[in-house]
């Protein structure tokens, strides 16, 4: 996703059906009025999550953080142009393992289709783990891996069936790339996180971990 062609492919794209979701996701997870609470998007691209989280949640802040500075300067002018959400908003470029982000500092920890791009998915874990306070919430949302190749090309017809051809490959890519359920419980328990945080199946073909850090 770091070359410019790529992100431009994905921004255009609509992602209103599993961005609603992950939205949807977060308010039965009853995190309040958010007040003054600092939110943590990691891999957040063109920001499309960030903006429809800090609309549904006006006093609420987030820092956005992704490794491609193309995502970044799409996700910098989707931004600019809404008052009210961009002095709610700060945009890092870097790439996880962080070591500029924040311990033990936020409230929400978000974050949406990044772990499947991570060579090793602990390095999403331990950022959760070092960055939320005590009792913050998490919701992590993923493509979860179909049983087959050939579920993986039903999955790329029914939902990316017309979609430039650089899209659907990097879907389909990223369906081969993503977790199982079972894998991902083998990944909270190896980082410690599986008293707190809990691994649900969402959509035919995404999943979903939340809960709150301990
Ligand atoms: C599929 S996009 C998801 C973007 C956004 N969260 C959304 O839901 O639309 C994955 C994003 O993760 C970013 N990314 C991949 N590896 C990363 C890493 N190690 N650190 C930070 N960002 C990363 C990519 O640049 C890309 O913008």
């Amino acid at each position: 996703m770091e070359e410019a062609g790529q992100a431009i492919a994905y921004a255009e794209a609509d992602f209103t059906e599993p961005n609603e979701l992950f939205l949807r996701l977060l308010a039965e997870q009853r995190p309040g009025e958010l007040s003054g609470a600092r939110a943590l998007d990691l891999g957040c691209g063109p920001a499309d999550i960030v903006i429809r989280f800090l609309r549904r949640y006006p006093q609420a802040y987030c820092d956005a953080l992704d490794g491609s500075e193309a995502m970044l300067d799409l996700a910098r002018r989707n931004i600019a142009a809404l008052p009210g959400i961009a002095d709610r908003v700060r945009l890092v470029c870097d790439k996880l393992p962080s070591p500029t982000l924040a311990q033990g500092a936020y409230d929400l920890i978000l974050s949406n289709s990044l772990l499947h791009h991570l060579h090793e998915p602990q390095v999403l874990w331990r950022t959760v783990r070092a960055c939320a306070k005590p009792g913050a919430l998490v919701l992590v949302m993923d493509l979860m891996r179909p049983a087959s190749a050939g579920w993986a090309a039903a999955l790329v017809e029914s939902y990316a069936g017309d979609a430039p051809d650089v899209l659907r490959r990097d879907f389909h890519n990223s369906l081969l790339a993503a977790f199982e359920p079972a894998e991902v419980t083998a990944q909270l328990r190896e980082a410690g996180l599986d008293p707190h945080l809990e691994v649900n199946v969402v959509s035919d073909r995404h999943l979903a971990v939340w809960g709150r850090i301990g």
